[in-house]
């Protein structure tokens, strides 16, 4: 068996890759971006095979986009890997899964319509419900010293409205990384079914869970009533496969089908992805699963390892335990709770992240850490990182060089 190789560091820079070719205001030494969510691993040797062969082929003419055969292997990897079975017809192609979100918005809803987002999540939900005149109706997640849970009672409450049509549930949850358990999600289809409203579940980091934890489809669940339920799936986060923008959207609901033909299709021309995108999704879903099991192995390792510095060097932080994805969620409130000073403190010391208070008002005093990254050089970020947030400590009369004033 081929061991992969996660620890070598491999150059992104000027390959137009936004993580690292992005500036930020930092005159910092040294850059550590640890903020977008794709990763600074070499892809699967399968994947890249698949992508030479395609390039050597040397015509890159109109493909078949996905055919019967694309169809079979996305099917058969939810059933290999989640016992979940997809109908190969229910598989629609948008190029993301934030475009395929805005899509949905737009067929599922009217301007005006309610719907739900569970706050603090994934930025992309709320700016795509504004973005289309739709309405943000926020049902916070409970925060009992890091662990996350669901509001149901208030659940109960917003899925009655009537100007409520539907909700976004992130599955598993970014930026807090809970992987909802078979309870949490029965709940939630329970009142999904019991106020008749749609419910889009983004499963986009289904493939990176965390030893001990489980991922379960929704639609799976929730087999009975899959008409409510649109799966938003892609290959993307789980192979680094995010430039080529693909995703498979698996609509069961013939009206919602009809719906997406009609302005997907016909009215935006959206057909299917490119040549190399779909060379790759066949390739990863076929021969990548070796791989994918390593790189959950060792972000399994690097996030014990993390955690566990940072709750040693950082007693007051509250690092959230991550069953699923490979994204850190770290309250850093007890060392300073103004936001703005500790951006700015981070971008000084070179750590690109993404700041919690992106993801709603409750992320505020908050850092999302991407740590899919080879372990050497995520640790010497995080020993600046500990060095940025002690020398913030509300605490602490010391003055330094990260310090700038009120806190
Ligand atoms: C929950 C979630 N959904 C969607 C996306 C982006 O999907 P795409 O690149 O396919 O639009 C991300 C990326 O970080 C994400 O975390």
């Amino acid at each position: 068996m081929k061991i992969y190789d996660f620890d070598t560091p491999i150059n992104r820079k000027n390959t137009q890759c936004i993580k690292w070719d992005q500036s930020f205001e930092s005159t910092a030494d040294t850059q550590y971006p640890l903020w977008v969510a794709d990763m600074d691993f070499a892809c699967c040797d399968a994947i890249v095979e698949a992508l030479k062969k395609r390039v050597e082929q040397q015509i890159y003419g109109y493909n078949t986009g996905f055919d019967a055969q694309y169809r079979q292997v996305v099917c058969d990897w939810f059933a290999r890997r989640f016992d979940w079975k997809i109908n190969p017809s229910d598989i629609f192609y948008a190029g993301g899964v934030v475009p395929a979100i805005a899509y949905l918005i737009e067929i599922l809803s009217v301007e005006g319509d309610g719907i739900v987002i569970q706050t603090p999540v994934y930025y992309p939900f709320r700016k795509k419900i504004e973005a289309t005149k739709r309405k943000v109706v926020e049902n916070p997640l409970q925060n009992e010293n890091g662990y996350y849970t669901m509001n149901f009672e208030e659940l109960d409450h917003l899925l009655g409205r009537d100007d409520v049509k539907g909700m976004i549930l992130c599955s598993p949850h970014n930026p807090i990384g809970r992987v909802w358990k078979q309870e949490e999600l029965s709940m939630v289809l329970k009142l999904i079914k019991k106020h008749r409203k749609w419910i889009i579940s983004d499963e986009i980091h289904g493939d990176l869970i965390r030893h001990h934890h489980r991922q379960l489809p929704l639609a799976k669940l929730g087999a009975d009533m899959c008409d409510q339920i649109i799966t938003c799936t892609a290959p993307s986060k789980s192979f680094n496969l995010a430039g080529l923008q693909n995703s498979n959207i698996i609509i069961s609901n013939k009206e919602y089908q009809q719906r997406w033909k009609k302005y997907v299709l016909q009215r935006l021309s959206l057909s299917g992805p490119n040549s190399f995108a779909l060379s790759a999704t066949m390739a990863a879903y076929t021969q990548g699963e070796e791989w994918l099991n390593q790189l959950n192995a060792y972000l399994d390792t690097t996030i014990v390892e993390v955690t566990s510095y940072l709750k040693k060097q950082l007693p007051k932080a509250i690092v959230s335990p991550c069953e699923g994805t490979y994204l850190l969620w770290v309250d850093v409130r007890g060392y300073c709770k103004d936001q703005e000073r500790l951006e700015k403190a981070m971008l000084q010391a070179g750590l690109i992240l993404d700041e919690g208070y992106l993801f709603g008002i409750a992320g505020s005093g908050f850092e999302r850490i991407n740590v899919a990254c080879p372990r050497a050089f995520l640790m010497e970020a995080m020993e600046r990182f500990v060095a940025v947030v002690k020398s913030l400590d509300i605490d602490s009369n010391k003055r330094n060089r990260y310090d700038y004033g009120v806190c």
